[in-house]
């Protein structure tokens, strides 16, 4: 998987960091406490450490070859059951590898390309402007907000983002603001509880840990779809 490189201090002086650290949640519910893994930013949510960014340096890995093979993007697509006037939000969109897959889905609808990564939203720039589909939308968001109008997206997707989001708590919130009543949050995130899939722990989520993390900002868990080869999808609502 590709993080920023990390280096790691010795393992002296990171169990030293590591008496001397209170392990006490912030007012928010976060931990901070010295890494188990030096690909995380020592920030916990839930008793999980938040992974890094990928940096835009990354780009390649998100459009390689061979990724709708291994990923079976297809399946994960036909499973969100899209409506062609459907609002769908590409949350952590990256190079924009779901938003053009999504675009002709939702003919008379939108897709919302967030990213926090102004240099992802070029990439996402370039490509709408090379295809010209029009319902496209680049949209800067930050780290606690996808910066979307209140009730108004019918469907979050989340491929493989949410496990680097650093406010997931306050992101969350944010969403389940953005959703129309009875909108969804599609979640795709590496299955932790399979050691076959080759991707490091820090960048797997299990069901249990999703579910705990979403459920707490009120989000309804609807059905986990288990049709990928590697990763969870797991559906969640905004009660309406
Ligand atoms: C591993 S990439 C996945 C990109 C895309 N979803 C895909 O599957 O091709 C994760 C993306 O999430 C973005 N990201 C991380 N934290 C974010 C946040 N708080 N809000 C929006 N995007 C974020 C990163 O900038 C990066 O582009």
């Amino acid at each position: 998987m590709l993080a920023p490189a990390c280096t790691q201090p010795p393992a002296e002086s990171r169990a030293a960091a590591a008496a001397a650290h209170a392990f006490v949640p912030d007012s928010t519910g976060y931990e901070h406490r010295p890494p188990q893994d030096p690909n995380g930013i020592s920030k916990y949510y839930h008793g999980r450490q938040i992974a890094h960014v990928m940096g835009h340096e990354g780009a390649d890995w998100l459009e390689r070859p061979n990724r709708a093979e291994e990923e079976r993007t297809d399946l994960l697509l036909q499973a969100l059951q899209l409506k062609p006037t459907d609002v769908v939000a590409d949350l952590g969109a990256g190079t924009g590898f779901f938003t053009f897959r999504l675009s002709p889905l939702v003919p008379q609808g939108r897709v919302l390309a967030v990213d926090i990564q102004p240099e992802m939203l070029r990439a996402i720039e370039s490509t709408k402007a090379r295809t010209h589909l029009t319902n496209v939308e680049p949209i800067l968001g930050t780290t606690k907000s996808p910066n979307l109008p209140p009730a108004s997206v019918d469907l979050v997707l989340l491929v493989d983002a949410y496990h680097e989001f650093d406010h997931p708590r306050e992101m969350m919130q944010a969403v389940r603001r953005a959703l129309k009543p009875g909108g969804r949050v599609a979640l795709v995130e590496y299955r932790a509880e399979d050691p076959q899939v080759p991707i490091k722990r820090i960048h797997k989520m299990s069901m249990d840990q999703a579910r705990r993390e979403l459920e707490d900002v009120g989000l309804e868990f609807v059905e986990n779809i288990d049709r990928l080869p590697q990763q969870h999808l797991l559906i969640f609502r905004r009660p309406r």
